[in-house]
């Protein structure tokens, strides 16, 4: 028995033949990861704030267990109380809150056939979705009209409409997060390491679409700064967040080396931003990113049916208007955390693999100073 495990035809089957073939494959192949900025590279604690909860599923509350399916983005609507949250089915689905989860009320409110990410209110009392397969779509407030306001600019499609915002005069601002590789394939986007993402506005008067920002990294999450003078959004693999005057058409870093890779960034309505990152940085992102190689056997891998992205250690960052970190909420045990929404003294989260929101009682568990 042991003369034949060690024997060298075993040893030309079992490692050799496919290690041969594995580099035929690798050469073969063509998809062809490039190297990052190389400030995306660089690890700091800059950003890590000065209060900290690393437990943020403990005491943490479910709400619409089983009814949500992948609730992404979560859009508080103050008027009725509601908040509408997108789900992967395509419902933009309405829940209203209790202060008992168990009495929260979950109801399908209007399905898109697509897959509804970022929500935002426009001043009729629409809904304003960013679609990621259909584009940037308006729904009544009766939820009887869906009309597709954008799915291109510059003759480009969208292929992963993302993240929408209103500003007060109407326009919208938007992202699409990629013109090459759509949700589905959106692994592929962050492992080639190429800037095909977009931040775009929509002016419903003259129903324009222009390109506001090109060649940005996974552009994600959107957000207005309570003066109306800038945007901010998030570029996933970059670790960073950078502010846009809207007059000026100027950018700027908001926040950088955030430690993890950001998604949806929501304003609170009370001078601060919550920056949600489904994974923290870990070794193994830390290394993909740096090797390119690495990257391509990752998409070498997923061609063939294995996946090799790991989420960990998910939460949500708490800056003020500024971009100064101020409190984190994260969990080694949680991951796909993609919006991070504080109405009241609770922080609401959504999730890209959940089938609930999360809810946290800040009162009752606050980040604190570390020892
Ligand atoms: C809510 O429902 C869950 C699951 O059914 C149960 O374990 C929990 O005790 C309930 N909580 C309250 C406050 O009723
Ligand atoms: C959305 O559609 C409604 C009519 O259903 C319209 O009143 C509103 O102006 C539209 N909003 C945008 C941003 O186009």
């Amino acid at each position: 028995m042991p003369v034949f495990f060690f024997s060298l035809r075993f040893l030309f089957f079992s490692a050799i033949i496919p290690f041969l073939a594995s580099i035929v494959l690798y050469q073969l192949d063509t998809f062809d990861p490039a190297p990052f900025p190389p400030n995306a590279l660089v690890y700091s604690t800059a950003s890590i704030p000065p209060l900290i909860n690393d437990q943020l599923l403990t005491g943490a509350e479910f709400i619409g267990v089983g009814l949500l399916n992948s609730p992404e983005d979560i859009a508080y609507h103050r008027d009725s109380g509601l908040i509408y949250t997108g789900c992967v089915d395509g419902w933009v689905k309405r829940v209203k809150v209790t202060e008992s989860v168990n009495d929260s009320v979950v109801e399908d409110w209007v399905n898109t056939g697509g897959r509804p990410l970022g929500l935002a209110f426009g001043l009729h009392g629409e809904v304003i979705v960013a679609d990621a397969y259909k584009g940037l779509l308006n729904i009544s407030d009766d939820g009887k009209k869906t009309e597709l306001l954008t799915d291109e600019a510059e003759g480009l499609k969208f292929k992963l409409t993302d993240a929408v915002v209103v500003r007060d005069n109407g326009v919208l601002y938007f992202t699409d997060a990629s013109f090459k590789f759509n949700l589905h394939h959106f692994a592929f986007d962050l492992w080639e390491g190429k800037p095909y993402g977009r931040l775009m506005s929509f002016d419903p008067r003259t129903r324009t679409t222009r390109v506001l920002l090109r060649d940005r990294y996974f552009a994600n999450g959107v957000s207005m700064s309570p003066d109306q003078t800038h945007l901010v959004f998030c570029e996933t693999p970059l670790r960073r967040c950078s502010k846009y005057y809207i007059n000026e058409e100027r950018v700027e870093v908001f926040i950088q080396d955030l430690p993890g890779y950001p998604d949806n960034i929501r304003y609170d309505g009370d001078r601060h931003y919550w920056i949600a990152m489904p994974s923290g940085v870990t070794t193994w992102w830390k290394l993909s990113f740096r090797y390119p190689f690495i990257r391509k056997l990752q998409g070498i891998a997923a061609k063939y049916g294995f996946n090799t992205m790991i989420l960990e250690d998910a939460g949500v960052l708490q800056v003020d208007l500024d971009g100064k970190p101020i409190a984190l909420y994260h969990d080694p045990k949680h991951s796909h955390v993609t919006s991070g929404v504080k109405i009241g003294k609770y922080l609401y989260c959504g999730s890209l693999m959940d089938s609930h929101i999360v809810r946290l009682d800040l009162l009752k568990y606050p980040a604190q100073k570390r020892l």
